[in-house]
């Protein structure tokens, strides 16, 4: 009896595997390497091309709202974008469910279906092959620079049975954005440089479910070897599909909360001592003591928003970690580094109306 099998109840053989990394990394020239070697294997593959699912004006509107750049790579406004993710991986699940059925069209309104025909048109037509038992491949292409991004693919992995892996194509920051350049819709450079900020590539060590997963400097190019050593992974995943998890929501949900607690109380603590630095500057810049009355006033009620957005994000994010691995040391100092960029601006706005 096949491995695959006895993990997927007899289904087909499927891997969903994560693509991940900075804007020209490399992902779709490794796609397309992948795709050319796993028609060789006989195995049906697809990208999932996120850039060409998500309505380009998504991402647009969310670059130029409030004339904020990047707004939407903030983590606490970031939640519109994750429904287009979601959007994209229920369109997978669909298929998964019911591969039959291929008049289907994603009905949501967050996908661009032509582009979603086109994804699906490779896995239509598996000319002369046996559809039943042909392993089945999506290659997920978007940058996926948190772990919760990629976590939400493990759990449908999880979900159906299927092998999940991740290849991480890390390339230098100038390599990306100098290939960027030459495409013909560029994205915008500082694009590219918030999103080194915030990238956070897969780590076996800390998250276990990150397990299968390699690293290819992409730098160069996609060599021969790379493809070579992504095929070997997901041959690995397609035979060794994860099991469903029993369920332990509550005991999850109780974690959750403490967690969010404890990273909210720490972050309440770093802010209360930039908050304290901030009026001793404000002191020794001569701010006449009413407005100092304001300006605590307003530094108080910015961390008040701050610490409520922070409890709200950190639980939609963190839904996919136990409590024991999550840093909160980090997860506190990459919070409070923004609520220091809007005290920075608040304190300045204060000295500077007082001189
Ligand atoms: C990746 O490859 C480039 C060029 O071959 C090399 O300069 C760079 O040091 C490599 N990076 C890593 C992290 O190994
Ligand atoms: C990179 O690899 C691609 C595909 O393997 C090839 O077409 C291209 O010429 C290579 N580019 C360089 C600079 O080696
Ligand atoms: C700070 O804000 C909290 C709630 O937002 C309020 O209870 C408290 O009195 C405020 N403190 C100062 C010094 O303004």
């Amino acid at each position: 009896m096949a491995a695959a099998e006895a993990g997927g109840g007899g289904r087909t053989p499927a891997c969903l595997c994560v693509l991940c990394g900075l804007p020209a990394a490399g992902k779709s020239t490794l796609a397309r390497g992948i795709l050319s070697a796993a028609a060789e294997q006989e195995w049906r593959a697809v990208v999932v091309p996120y850039d060409d699912l998500i309505p380009e004006d998504a991402f647009l509107t969310r670059v130029e709202e409030d004339g904020v750049k990047l707004q939407y790579m903030i983590p606490f406004q970031h939640t519109e974008w994750k429904s287009h993710r979601q959007a994209v991986l229920q369109c997978v699940e669909q298929f998964l469910k019911r591969p039959e059925v291929f008049a289907e069209f994603p009905s949501s309104s967050l996908i661009n279906g032509a582009a979603w025909e086109r994804c699906i048109q490779a896995l239509r037509h598996p000319e002369g092959l046996k559809p039943d038992r042909t392993p089945l491949l999506f290659l997920l292409d978007d940058n996926f620079y948190y772990p919760s991004m990629r976590y939400e693919v493990f759990q449908l992995a999880r979900k159906y049975s299927l092998g999940f892996c991740q290849v991480y194509l890390q390339c230098d920051l100038e390599s990306c954005i100098s290939r960027n350049r030459g495409r013909t819709r560029p994205i915008p450079a500082e694009v590219i440089l918030e999103m080194v900020k915030r990238l956070e590539s897969p780590n076996p060590q800390k998250n276990s479910w990150e397990m299968q997963s390699v690293t290819l400097n992409t730098t160069d190019n996609v060599s021969k070897c790379d493809i070579q050593r992504v095929m070997e992974l997901i041959s690995w995943a397609l035979t060794n599909p994860l099991s469903p998890a029993e369920d332990d929501t509550e005991q999850k949900e109780a974690d959750r909360l403490k967690c969010a607690t404890s990273v909210v109380h720490r972050a309440d603590q770093a802010c209360r001592r930039l908050i304290s630095e901030a009026m001793k500057t404000a002191r020794e810049s001569q701010v006449p003591s009413e407005q100092m009355r304001s300006l605590a006033a307003e530094l108080n009620e910015s961390k008040a928003t701050f610490l409520h957005n922070l409890r709200k994000q950190f639980l939609q994010e963190a839904s996919f970690i136990r409590e024991e691995d999550v840093d909160v040391e980090h997860v506190v100092k990459r919070a409070v580094d923004f609520f220091d960029d809007s005290k920075k601006e608040i304190l300045l706005r204060f000295i500077k109306e007082h001189k």
